[in-house]
This record gives structure tokens, sequence and C-alpha cells, in this order.
């Protein structure tokens, strides 16, 4: 089964609180959370008082994705404040192993994320150890950018990793997820669809999750 997590990176930040509900009531399984430092990527977003605000709005799950330089320092403010799932960069991790292994103590679920030109082959190894992998379709920073067309066959390689080895971890994409690239993606072995400007710009938001749903 698919799961649509949209990206409230694209919602109006005045109106946050509305935004969950309004994920909610369209059918979104997820919420997904970009934290950014100004230093791993050069945007800034928001940190865990907005996660700990959100909380109060809905239960959707949280899933929250470190766009973070020091990720570790991070881990316990947000799994306070409710997040469900963490995310980090392999990119900045020395020991990706402690890492998973602090976040599933401090009871959320662990996730590892790679950027578009960071071989694949560096997040396999620990696929059995996560919940979620990643797999960025732009070069984090910003919202709206346009797809990276070979994130396709990076899809297909690490689902075929995960089928092969019988993991449960679920693949995750983000960035550029529409009408046209999420069915792309979807049968390329993608499991859940990260969607910012899709979603939150959509006539009709509960068809375009069902769509996805039903591909
Ligand atoms: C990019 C973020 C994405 C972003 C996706 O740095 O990690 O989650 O919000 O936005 P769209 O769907 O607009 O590409
Ligand atoms: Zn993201």
């Amino acid at each position: 089964m698919t799961l649509i997590a949209p990206s409230i990176l694209a919602a109006d930040f005045s109106r946050m609180g509305e935004a969950v509900k309004f994920c909610q009531k369209s059918g979104a399984d997820w919420i997904h959370i970009d934290i950014m430092d100004g230093h791993f990527v050069p945007n800034l977003t928001m940190g865990p008082a907005m996660v700990k605000a959100l909380r109060r709005e809905t239960n959707l799950f949280f899933d929250v994705h470190l766009m973070v330089t020091n990720p570790e320092n991070f881990f316990e403010p947000f799994a306070e404040a409710g997040a469900d799932l963490l995310t980090f960069h392999i990119e900045v991790a020395p020991d990706p192993q402690e890492n998973i292994d602090t976040i599933k103590k401090l009871g959320c679920q662990a996730g590892l994320s790679l950027n578009p030109d960071c071989p694949v082959e560096k997040v396999l190894p620990y696929l059995a150890q996560v919940d979620l992998v990643l797999l960025m379709s732009v070069f984090p920073g910003y919202g709206g950018q346009a797809f990276i067309e070979e994130s396709y066959d990076r899809t297909r390689t690490i689902s075929s990793y995960i089928k092969d080895n019988n993991l449960k971890c679920h693949l995750e994409v983000d960035g550029g997820i529409n009408r046209e690239t999420g069915p792309k993606l979807i049968a390329a072995g993608a499991d859940v669809m990260v969607m910012g400007t899709a979603f939150f710009r959509e006539k009709n938001p509960k068809d375009l999750i069902k769509v996805l749903k039903n591909t």
C-alpha cells in the first residue's frame, strides 16, 4: 500500500495548524516535516517547538526529515516534541548505526536519507536496521524543484535490494513528486510519496491522494 506524506514546507507558515488538519481531512497518511539548518542545506525552516505545537493539532504520523549537519544533537528534542520517525542524512553521519540505535532507544522509527549524488550502495548495508530509506529526487533545501529523472533507476535499485533481502524497510521518495512522477515511482517500487508543492497547489487533493493510492 502506498502512503502519502504531504510536506508542510509548501503550506502557509502562518496557518500550520490548519495545514496539518487539511492533510488529515484529505486522506494523507503521514505529515512530512522538513527541518533545515542553513548549513547542511542553504535554507532554514523550523524546529522542535513547531513539531510540539503541531502535535496537538493532529494524530497523523510525524515523518521528520532532518536536513541538518549534526542530526545526533536533535534526535532527543524532536522525539520529545512528538516525532514518530526521525530521518537523518548519510552524508553527515560518520556512524549511521550509532544514530539508528539512538533513535530507536528514544522510541522513534529510524530513517536514512541520501542525496541525488550519493551512490545508492552506501545506504544498502543499513536497510536491514532502518524502518525507512528516503531517496532524495531533488537536492534538498527548497520545495518546488524539478524532479531528477535518474531517481527512477535509483528507486528500482533500492527496491530490488529490499525485496531480494526480504526487508520491511519503507522506500520513500522526496522532491518533485506529482500526478506524473508519482505513479512512475510507485511502479519503480517506492511506497511512501512525499509531496509539497503538488499537494498544496492541487485543486482536488483528495483525488490526488486517491489516484496515487490506487496506482
Ligand atoms: C526538499 C524537501 C522536500 C520538499 C518537497 O528539500 O526535503 O520534502 O518539501 O517539496 P516538493 O514536493 O515541492 O518538491
Ligand atoms: Zn523532505
